[in-house]
């Protein structure tokens, strides 16, 4: 038999937005996110301030957020809503603790704000592709991995940038293995507007 073509075509894809916003990031308002009162989350510490983009303090990040929200739902989502975010904390992971794998509920964009150097070495944010237990697995082999089958996905985040991905997405961060605090912001984000359609009795209105 002559050799067989083939093709292999992509149905869907995941995205994962990335941004540097440094140029909306002062000193003051890093000092500010460090000044803030943290309390013990599960194995990391989180602020006890769970809405810190409501504070007149960090407008000039909220404001970028803002924008990159609006940006995503136009460019990446390509929908006429817009997106708003509806709770935004800070998070220290110490040496030695990480984050355990989690999904974000009620938000339909969640992200991620690197505010400081990252310490090094660095302590990846790791996607994985299943949503829960999986009762087969058959995990590429580690030369055959591409974006098609392989399990998990390693994202190395850069100061100053902001990653955005879908809330829906298992994640989990690596442990810090340094000995500084490991700094980040996270957020969610809901969409605000009219979905869905009137005739369709699928009309929706948040
Ligand atoms: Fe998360």
């Amino acid at each position: 038999m002559a050799e067989l073509k083939y093709n292999v075509e992509a149905l869907f894809i995941e995205p994962m937005f990335r941004a540097d916003i440094g140029a909306a990031i002062t000193q003051k308002q890093i000092d500010f996110i460090k000044s803030l009162k943290m309390v013990q989350n599960q194995t990391n510490l989180i602020s006890e301030n769970l809405n810190i983009f409501e504070a007149p303090e960090l407008e000039n990040i909220s404001n970028a957020i803002k924008m990159i929200l609006d940006i995503y739902a136009e460019k990446v989502m390509g929908i006429e809503q817009s997106l708003y975010v509806t709770q935004s904390w800070a998070l220290i992971n110490k040496p030695g603790t990480g984050m355990h794998a989690h999904a974000h509920s009620n938000a339909i964009v969640s992200g991620s704000l690197y505010f400081t150097d990252m310490p090094e070495p660095s302590s990846a944010m790791i996607f994985d592709r299943s949503t829960g237990y999986r009762q087969l697995r058959f995990d590429p082999l580690k030369d055959k991995r591409n974006l098609y089958n392989t399990p998990v996905n390693i994202v190395v985040p850069k100061k100053n940038e902001v990653l955005l991905f879908s809330s829906r997405l298992t994640h989990l961060v690596q442990p810090n293995g340094s000995n500084e605090p490991r700094h980040s912001i996270a957020f969610n984000a809901f969409i605000k507007g009219t979905i869905g359609d009137l005739r369709d009795v699928s009309l929706l209105t948040v």
